[in-house]
């Protein structure tokens, strides 16, 4: 009987196992079994009203007169991720660059995508060296570890999303930053010939190693929405409409290594079918009105609205227009799900999944 009394009972042997860092399996087995069916979506479906956003960063014009990389940009944090992010894995934000700015130029191993709202084409980014105009609707990326400073010389605010890796990357705790040596801007290249975008379209120099990574990329709103149009009348994804993906014309993979980004056309009226994914993504709406509903929560967009849905929520859009059709940009980070063979859907694998258009049949030949 004594014998009994003497030992110890398990909450007892699970706080000493805490004292000396380590813990029992056994009590990790509930949380497993509330993964039956899948993960909670981590943070929440939110989103954030571009009537308030052009406000508050309006008023950081005044309120910070020079920071100190003069980067003047409104991050929008997700209320249900404590530890920061728009959805657990990105960051989006909007940055401004007044009349006559610089951004300084430096380099971190976050990658970055911008997405032009307000410029004129004499804005520029400067990427390794490289001067990338900046028109409205334009997609310029900053991958990993490339220098890049942002330039307005114009007499006009100029404006763009900016949607980085950060959570994940932080996750992995590997932040490297380094300021750009010597100057507040980066050397330019001035011969066209040594222009990395000359070296990622349908031809290539025969006497070059080809480059595969970190290629300072601009895919141009001129190039991009025509193709968007000319598909426009395809049946598209019934849960995405007509989504098209920024492709890295180099590997023909995503965009950047651990982000997507998609352009994707609503058309009038146009309901997606419900489904959850994986993946998570932020989107900015460019153009038209229309409601996204994740779970039980509605949101209804106008047009420069932004707005997250978490990995693993149920959701669906609507374009509320009858008659006017809606675009969204989004960036999603199925290249990291999908780099570890995670990517699933539900009901069904809607991703890539049709076929190509069939090469067509002569009439003569139909009877
Ligand atoms: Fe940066
Ligand atoms: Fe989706």
């Amino acid at each position: 009987m004594a014998k009994a009394e003497a030992r110890k009972t398990l909450q007892q042997f699970d706080e000493e196992l805490k004292q000396l860092h380590l813990s029992g399996q056994w009590i990790y087995e509930g949380l497993l079994t509330q993964c039956i069916g899948g993960p909670r979506p981590r943070g929440d479906a939110f989103i954030w009203p571009w009537k308030t956003v052009l406000e508050k960063l309006t008023e950081a014009g005044d309120v910070l007169e020079e920071s100190f990389t003069a980067r003047r940009s409104l991050l929008f944090n997700n209320p249900a991720l404590p530890m920061g992010g728009t959805t657990h894995t990105l960051l989006m934000g909007i940055q401004m660059i007044k009349a006559g700015e610089i951004a300084w130029a430096h380099r971190h191993t976050l990658a970055a995508i911008r997405f032009v709202i307000k410029g004129d084409g004499k804005v520029f980014s400067v990427v390794d060296g490289e001067r990338c105009p900046m028109e409205p609707f334009d997609l310029i990326l900053t991958p990993q570890w490339t220098w890049h400073d942002h330039q307005n010389p114009t007499n006009e605010t100029a404006m763009w999303v900016d949607v980085l890796d950060v959570p994940f990357m932080l996750g992995l705790n590997l932040p490297f930053y380094e300021p750009y040596p010597g100057d507040k801007v980066q050397a330019v290249r001035q011969k066209l010939s040594e222009h990395l975008q000359q070296r990622t379209g349908v031809v290539r120099p025969t006497w070059e190693k080809a480059k595969q990574e970190n290629l300072p990329l601009r895919y141009r709103w001129k190039d991009i929405e025509p193709q968007l149009r000319a598909l426009s009348d395809q049946a598209g994804s019934p849960y995405d409409g007509v989504a098209l993906e920024y492709v890295n014309p180099v590997t023909g993979g995503p965009t950047l290594a651990t982000l997507s980004c998609w352009i994707q056309l609503l058309r009038p009226g146009e309901h997606t079918k419900k489904h959850r994914h994986t993946s998570s993504a932020v989107y900015f709406v460019v153009g038209g009105e229309g409601t996204t509903v994740v779970g039980d929560k509605a949101m209804d967009w106008n047009q420069h609205d932004s707005f997250a849905v978490p990995n693993w929520a149920w959701h669906e859009h609507v374009n509320r227009s009858k008659t006017q059709e809606a675009i969204l940009f989004s960036v999603n980070d199925t290249p990291i799900v999908s780099a570890f063979g995670h990517y699933r859907e539900e009901p069904e694998n809607s991703l890539r999944s049709a076929t190509t258009p069939a090469v067509p049949v002569p009439a003569a030949a139909k009877g």
